[in-house]
Parts: C-alpha cells; sequence; structure tokens
C-alpha cells in the first residue's frame, strides 16, 4: 500500500480515469457483499459510468429546498426530545432520514441505525459482523422504494453514502463554530472552510495502473494500491492561495451529491446554532434571576 499525501498529487491521480477503484467481488454470495459489488462505488469502466448516471437522475428528482426544510424539521423535532440527543446522533441521524423520506423509502426514521450498521464495512470491506452487516443490508433493501433490484441497491447506497460523511461535516463544523471566538462565521462560510481544513473523508482508494508514470502525475509502482489523503498538505498552496478543496473528491467519480450534502449540513448546523442560541438565552436569564434572588 502506498499512500499519497500532497493534494497535488492526490488531484492528478482523481482526474486520471486509468486509475480504478478496488472493485467489489462481483461473485459474493452473501447480501452486503452483494451490495457493494451492485453500487457504483466499488465498480469501473461502463458499468460504473451506467451506475453514475442513474444515481445522478435519482438526486436529480430531490428539490434541494424541500430536502432542507425536510432536514431542518428532523433537527427542531430531535432537539425537543428529553434528554436532547447528542450533535453526533442529529448530525448522523437527521441526513439518512431525510433523504430516505425525500427518496420515497418506507420508515425513514428506522434507517440510520441500518445505514450506520454497514457504513465502515462499506466503504473499508472489512465486516466485522457479517451476520449484522447482512441483517442491516436486506432491512435497507427491504425499505427502498424501487422497483427492480438494480435501483434499490442505488437508492441504498445514496444514503450509506451520505450517512457518516454529512454527520462528520457537521459535527466537525460544530467543533470549529464552538473554537471560532466572539465573532462566529456565517454556516455556509464555516462548512466551507470544515471541508477544506478537516475533510469528513479523509482519504479514498485507487490501483495504479500499468503504465502509470506519467510527465505530471506521482510516480507509483504498476497495480500498487493507493490511499489518497484527501486531508493532506498542498504544495500549491500560499499566502494567496488557500489549499485545495479535496472533500468530494474530483474527476468523474468525485461525489455525485455535494449540493445535496450541503443543503443538508447548512440546515442542520442552522438549527444547531439557533438552538445554542436559545440555551444561551435561557442560561443569561437564569443567572440574571439568580442575581436578583440574591
Ligand atoms: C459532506 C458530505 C459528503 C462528502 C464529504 C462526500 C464525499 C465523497 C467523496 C470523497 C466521494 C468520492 C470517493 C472516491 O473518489 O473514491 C464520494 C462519492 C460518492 N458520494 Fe459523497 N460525500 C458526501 C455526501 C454525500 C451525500 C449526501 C450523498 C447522497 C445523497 C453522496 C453520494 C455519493 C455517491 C453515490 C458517491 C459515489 C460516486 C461514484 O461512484 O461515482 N455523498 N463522496
Amino acid at each position: 500500500m502506498t499512500e499519497i499525501i500532497d493534494r497535488a498529487d492526490v488531484a492528478l491521480i482523481l482526474a486520471d480515469p486509468r486509475f480504478l477503484v478496488p472493485e467489489a467481488d462481483a461473485a459474493a454470495p452473501t447480501p452486503f457483499e452483494r451490495f457493494r459489488a451492485d453500487v457504483s462505488r466499488f465498480s469501473n469502466g461502463a458499468v460504473h459510468d451506467a451506475r453514475r448516471r442513474r444515481l445522478e437522475s435519482m438526486l436529480a428528482g430531490i428539490e434541494l429546498a424541500a430536502l432542507a426544510r425536510t432536514a431542518a424539521s428532523l433537527t427542531r423535532t430531535a432537539l425537543e426530545a428529553e434528554p436532547a440527543p447528542s450533535v453526533a446522533t442529529v448530525a448522523r441521524h437527521v441526513p439518512v432520514t431525510a433523504l430516505g423520506m425525500q427518496l420515497g423509502f418506507r420508515q425513514a426514521e428506522s434507517l440510520p441505525p441500518l445505514a450506520a450498521e454497514i457504513a465502515d464495512a462499506y466503504s473499508s470491506g472489512r465486516v466485522t459482523d457479517a451476520a449484522a452487516a447482512d441483517t442491516a443490508t436486506m432491512r435497507l433493501l427491504d425499505s427502498a422504494p424501487g422497483t427492480d433490484a438494480p435501483d434499490d441497491a442505488l437508492l441504498v447506497q445514496l444514503l450509506v453514502q451520505a450517512y457518516a460523511a454529512t454527520g462528520a461535516l457537521v459535527e466537525r463544523a460544530m467543533q470549529r463554530l464552538a473554537a471560532s471566538g466572539p465573532l462566529p462565521p456565517a454556516t455556509h462560510d464555516l462548512l466551507t472552510a470544515t471541508l477544506r481544513d478537516d475533510s469528513p473523508v479523509p482519504m479514498t482508494r485507487r490501483v495504479a495502473p500499468d503504465h502509470s508514470a506519467g510527465a505530471s502525475g506521482p510516480d507509483v509502482q504498476q497495480g500498487a494500491l493507493l490511499v489518497l489523503r484527501l486531508d493532506g498538505p498542498d504544495r500549491d498552496a500560499t499566502d494567496d492561495r488557500p489549499p485545495r478543496t479535496l472533500a468530494f473528491g474530483a474527476g468523474h467519480r468525485g461525489c455525485p451529491a455535494p449540493h445535496h450534502a450541503l443543503a443538508i449540513a447548512v440546515a442542520i448546523v442552522e438549527e444547531l446554532r439557533r438552538a445554542e442560541a436559545r440555551a444561551g438565552i435561557h442560561r443569561t436569564n437564569e443567572e440574571t434571576i439568580d442575581v436578583d434572588a440574591r
């Protein structure tokens, strides 16, 4: 395994279609392994292109404003619960539920724990509890609204892809906000800075082609498994030029849903900020009452 750290090198590799993704096993017998083999993320060539086009048309069917309203409303409802859930829980549950609702899944509220069950193994291919992963996969596929199996797998892929990445973006943005001092940034700027400086998806993988030593790209061994850091340094950055943002990947395999991710994240962060501001006012009132009572 070779790790490529500099964003300038990573950007060149992501833009080069000769670098393929490690493929899932198309002959795999278990539901979870089959699901990995049926999505776009772990396929190459014409199969990837066709699945990607289908995903793009599914995503185009979602109205961003409606997605944002759903995410905001789910966040408000979650924050009314006693005891209030953690930011991490809200950040991971709301994106999957909101997308599930917009995509027509049945019982969308039940989907986040199922996505959580397979999210790690989905990206790494390493399953720790195969039976639990299979059960979660089957339940996700059963809840999908598609009329055919290929569409169901792609719809479930959207939920699983959204789960950890959007959750991490919201969580890291809230941490950044807490550390931001007396002049907190606007939510959109906060999220843009988080994506640039603290990539929610820290790395992805590619396999080097047979003749990969290009004129401008890094020199890597033929057939090597490459880990591409999306959060490394950028040798082209200067005082006037910030590092490239690679959080959504790049090229023909880059995230097809950055606008969806941002619509959801803005909605959640705004609601969390409002709730914090209300709690702050509440605390201030209590302190005032305390002072008056003395
Ligand atoms: C902040 C949130 C998100 C981040 C940082 C993120 C990041 C990424 C990255 C880096 C990749 C490319 C991986 C690679 O090149 O190997 C990717 C792919 C993908 N993402 Fe996202 N993503 C986010 C949210 C979402 C959401 C909300 C959805 C669905 C609505 C989604 C759907 C996908 C899909 C389907 C792919 C695979 C594309 C393909 O196979 O061509 N992502 N994402």
